[in-house]
């Protein structure tokens, strides 16, 4: 059984302070609580990896960067290697979010290339994609996700369903509170684990977590688990709070027990 991910993606929110009084609240329920089936992550900003690397040891919580350099080291100021975050033991980094896209004109041959560099440095990449309105509406969604999957899998190898994520996140569900449907992301979830095994094989499409992402919060988490191709969020404002990002965590153990009943 895959197992739940409740990755908060903090984007660029919260100075050191409240770094650390999140990571207070966070030991203080969870430290040597067993958090069977549920894998919480979190993505802060660059500044405060290696702080809460440290900050969050013993809580099960694992750390996330939000994004790395295509390149391997050299003359490119302001960038951070997946060398130099392998040299902290991030385990996760996202890559391609909509917000890197839009704004940063990161294509998918970017994204590519940034899954690469994770890879070789054995990081494993939450890779982001989905269509924006527009394409809904026109009926172009399939069309766009998997033009995205191809652009940015070419030439990747996979040999393990762990070694990376993908998050499914419609553009216009994101920071909108206008969610998707559990109906409409499990299609798109479904899709794209057919696409991972005509591509790869049936045991990684089977293995590998798809999350969804697009204004998720305590109220909506539960129907959207309930899709079987569904396994956890990628979730934005409703993580920068700890009460919702561990109400968040605790519906997720609700549902693996659930499952396991
Ligand atoms: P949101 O952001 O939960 O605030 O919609 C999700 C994301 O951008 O990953």
């Amino acid at each position: 059984m895959r197992e739940i991910v409740i990755a908060g993606n903090w984007k660029m929110y919260k100075g050191l302070n409240e770094v650390l009084e999140f990571c207070a609240e966070i030991r203080a329920q969870l430290k040597g609580k067993e958090l069977c089936g549920v894998l919480p992550i979190l993505a802060p900003a660059y500044p405060f990896l290696a702080i809460m690397m440290k900050e969050l040891e013993g809580t099960g919580v694992q750390i996330a960067a939000q994004n790395v350099s295509n390149h391997n080291e050299g003359a490119y100021t302001g960038e951070v290697s997946s060398a130099m975050l392998a040299s902290l033991s991030i385990p996760y980094c996202i890559v391609g979010h909509s917000e890197r896209r839009a704004y940063h004109s990161e294509s998918d041959e970017i994204i590519r290339e940034k899954i690469m560099a994770l890879l070789t440095e054995e990081i494993k990449p939450i890779l982001c994609i989905g269509e924006n309105l527009d394409q809904r509406n026109k009926g172009e969604t399939q069309r766009v996700i998997m033009e995205q999957l191809e652009g940015c899998l070419r030439n990747v190898t996979l040999y393990s369903p762990s070694d990376m994520m993908i998050a499914y996140e419609p553009i216009w569900a994101i920071g909108t509170g206008r969610t998707a449907s559990g109906e409409q992301a499990q299609e798109v979830h479904r899709m794209i684990r057919k696409w991972l095994a005509i591509r790869y094989t049936d045991e990684l499409a089977d293995g590998i977590k798809i999350l969804y992402g697009g204004s998720v919060k305590p109220e909506n988490l539960e129907r959207l688990l309930k899709m079987p191709d569904l396994d956890g969020g990628l979730i934005g404002g409703a993580s920068l709070k700890a009460d919702k990002y561990l109400k968040m965590i605790e519906i997720a153990l609700d549902q693996v027990a659930g499952r396991n009943s």
